[in-house]
This record gives structure tokens, C-alpha cells and sequence, in this order.
């Protein structure tokens, strides 16, 4: 494991990702987007998806110069083409219109389409949040193989479906930012696991006959088993609302209608947006979040070393040890975005 800077991340990450074909501004808005999923503790969504963003725009499946094109009819709901572009990119654009709208109106669903991987979904809930607008996000996963079995099935039918809830607090930053995988844990996990040989977390994996197993090896040699879903059947059921909404509202479908291909990851997002100072509770929004929160967190905890939390703490506290102390990499992640660089020509920035 070495330990960098969050600055020379950025750096390095941005500098590939314009050697790939992406415009300056956006190379640095997907490095931004990346390092700060480090920084949170989200190692899956960080810098570790550039030499995957590269494949992917050398296989012709992610557009690097695509932005994102809204289609703004006036009614309730706001349709975005991401192009192919980069999810990071699009997915802003289209909710920086959403913000224009729901301020106007109060509520706005965008419905984005067709963005490549836009990575870690809590990036758009922060971004509505610190336009003051509580956000709910429902997205599918298209384009590539599934990975989760429905409750009760044996092969994989879903992927890892995200959704996320963001409160804004008075601040500008989320009072409670919720931002999960509807699998019981991210398939970067089980990859991880099966690369160091370590069983996968328990209750994590089922194998080709349906029986729950902690190898990992069900996920990548044949008979494949699969993930199972968070949750059990609660799980399962938003796993496929995400699926559905996403998918069908969004327009850019659901997986079994979408063709696949190696190194493609298309995500659909539905967010919608609410201006609390449109709602009755507007008024006493801020109040009514404070007290809630400080209600739940006042209860004793069980072992008091580990208080309660609210979701989007585990983050913060990362983001705030993290821009202080620096992110570990795995060295073999570390040489694959270096190789990724070689691999485009990009002048390469050494870890010292
Ligand atoms: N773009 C995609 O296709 C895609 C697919 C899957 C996941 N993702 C992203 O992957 C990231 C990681 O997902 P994950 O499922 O591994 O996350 P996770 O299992 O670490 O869960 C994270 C959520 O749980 C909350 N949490 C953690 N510990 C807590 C505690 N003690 N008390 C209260 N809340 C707590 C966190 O604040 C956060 O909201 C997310 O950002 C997600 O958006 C993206």
C-alpha cells in the first residue's frame, strides 16, 4: 500500500484522462469527482476506475468530449442524454438544470440516460444540497453483465443498483446523505477478495445452485453463482425499483433490453429534486432535521466506543483523515493507472 496526496491524484488522474481525449475541464471534473470518492472512503468509485475509463474509451464505449444534452419539455420532468459521455460530467450538468428548475417549481425529476458510469451517486445529492434541495436518486446499471440474483433466484439478474437519499443541512452540505449499493456488498469487495484469495464477506455470495458461500471464485469461474442482494427480499425490492424507474422512466432501459460490451457501464438516473421552502414544512425544515437527527444520535450506544451515526458521517470522517494524512493505493492499483497513463501518452507524474 503507498500513501498520496489527494492533490497529486487529482493530478494524475486528470492529466490521463486528457491524454485520453477529454477536454481539460472535464478531465478535472471527473478527478475531482474520483479523488473525492477516495477521500470519502470510497475506494470502488476513486481513482481506481481510471484505467477502466480509458479501455473504455479506447473500446469506443465512453465518449470523453460528450456533454450532456437536456431536453427540457416544461412538464414535471427533465429528460438528459448523457451521450455516452462521462457520468461525472453529464450527471452534473443535468442536475445543475434540475436545480434551476426545482427552485422555480419547487419539485423536478431529472431523468438522465445513457451516462457512462457516474460513479459515486452521493456527488449529486451534495450538489443539490448545496443548492439548499433534498434529492432522492434511483439508478440502474445497463450495459454490462448483471451481478445480483433476484431473492430467492440463482443467476444474476440486477446489478448493483444504487440509491441515495440526500437532507440538506443548514450549511450547504447534506444533513444526512444515504448512498448505498442494493447489493449486500459492492462487487469491488468480492473482486478484491478473490484476487487476495480471502473469502468474500459473509452472506455476501450464493453459488450456481443457490447456496449461500464465502468463495469468491463463484463471481469469476464457471458455474458462476452470484451476488445476493442487501437486505433479503427488502433489498431485492429496491434493487429492482431502481431497475424499473430508472430504466423505464429514464428511457435508457432496463438490463435485459440493453445490449452488452466488454468494458461498458451505462447508468440511467432518476433524481428528484425538492426545495423545501416550497413544502408546508418549509418553515421548520432546518428545526425539524436538527431535532431528528439529534434524537437518534442521543441513544446510548451499545458499545461506546462506537456511537450512533448518521449516514454521510463515515464519510465525512474519511474525507477529514484523508485530506489530512493522505489515501492509501494498493501498489497493483496503483501501477495499472500508471500503465493506463503509458498506454495514452501521458506525461507521467511521479508518486514521490
Ligand atoms: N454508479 C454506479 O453504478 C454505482 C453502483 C454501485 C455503487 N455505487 C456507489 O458505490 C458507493 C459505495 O456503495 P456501498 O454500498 O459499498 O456503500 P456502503 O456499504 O459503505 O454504505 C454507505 C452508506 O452507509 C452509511 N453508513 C455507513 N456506516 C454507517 C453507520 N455506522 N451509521 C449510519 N450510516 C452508515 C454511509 O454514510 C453511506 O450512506 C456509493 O457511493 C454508491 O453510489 C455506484
Amino acid at each position: 500500500m503507498i500513501v498520496l496526496t489527494h492533490g497529486l491524484l487529482r493530478a494524475v488522474a486528470a492529466r490521463i484522462l486528457s491524454a485520453a481525449g477529454a477536454a481539460e475541464a472535464d478531465a478535472a471534473t471527473v478527478a475531482d469527482h474520483l479523488v473525492d470518492a477516495n477521500l470519502a472512503g470510497h475506494d470502488s468509485h476513486g481513482v481506481a476506475m481510471v484505467p477502466y475509463y480509458v479501455r473504455a474509451i479506447g473500446a469506443g464505449v465512453l465518449d470523453p468530449r460528450a456533454h450532456a444534452a437536456v431536453e427540457d419539455g416544461g412538464g414535471p420532468a427533465l429528460a438528459v442524454d448523457g451521450r455516452s459521455g462521462f457520468g461525472q460530467v453529464v450527471a452534473r450538468e443535468g442536475i445543475a438544470a434540475g436545480i434551476a428548475r426545482a427552485r422555480a417549481g419547487g419539485v423536478v425529476a431529472v431523468a438522465l440516460r445513457d451516462a457512462f458510469h457516474v460513479g459515486r451517486v452521493g456527488a449529486y445529492a451534495e450538489q443539490a444540497a448545496a443548492a439548499g434541495l433534498a434529492s432522492i436518486h434511483l439508478v440502474n446499471v445497463v450495459g454490462h453483465a448483471p451481478f445480483v440474483a433476484p431473492f430467492r433466484g440463482t443467476d444474476p439478474r440486477l446489478s448493483t443498483n444504487p440509491f441515495c437519499v440526500g437532507v440538506p443541512g443548514p450549511d450547504g452540505r447534506p444533513a444526512l446523505l444515504l448512498d448505498f449499493a442494493t447489493s449486500h456488498v459492492s462487487y469491488g469487495k468480492v473482486r478484491n477478495a478473490y484476487a487476495a484469495g480471502a473469502p468474500a464477506p459473509p452472506g455476501a455470495l450464493i453459488d450456481a445452485r443457490g447456496r449461500p458461500t464465502d468463495d469468491p471464485s463463484v463471481m469469476f469461474v464457471e458455474p458462476k453463482g452470484a451476488m445476493r442482494p442487501m437486505g433479503e427480499y427488502k433489498g431485492y425490492g429496491l434493487a429492482l425499483a431502481c431497475e424499473l424507474l430508472a430504466g423505464a422512466l429514464a428511457g435508457g432501459g432496463t438490463l435485459p433490453r440493453v445490449p452488452t460490451a466488454d468494458a461498458r457501464i451505462t447508468n440511467n438516473m432518476v433524481s428528484i429534486l425538492l426545495d423545501p421552502a416550497r413544502f408546508p414544512g418549509g418553515p421548520s425544515f432546518a428545526a425539524e432535521i436538527a431535532e431528528g437527527i439529534r434524537w437518534v444520535k442521543a441513544s446510548p450506544p451499545a458499545d461506546p466506543a462506537q456511537p450512533v451515526l448518521v449516514a454521510g458521517e463515515p464519510e465525512a470522517a474519511a474525507r477529514a483523515a484523508r485530506l489530512a494524512g493522505g489515501v492509501p493505493v494498493p501498489e497493483a492499483i496503483w501501477e495499472e493507472i500508471r500503465a493506463a497513463g503509458r498506454a495514452v501518452g501521458a506525461a507521467e507524474i511521479e508518486a514521490g
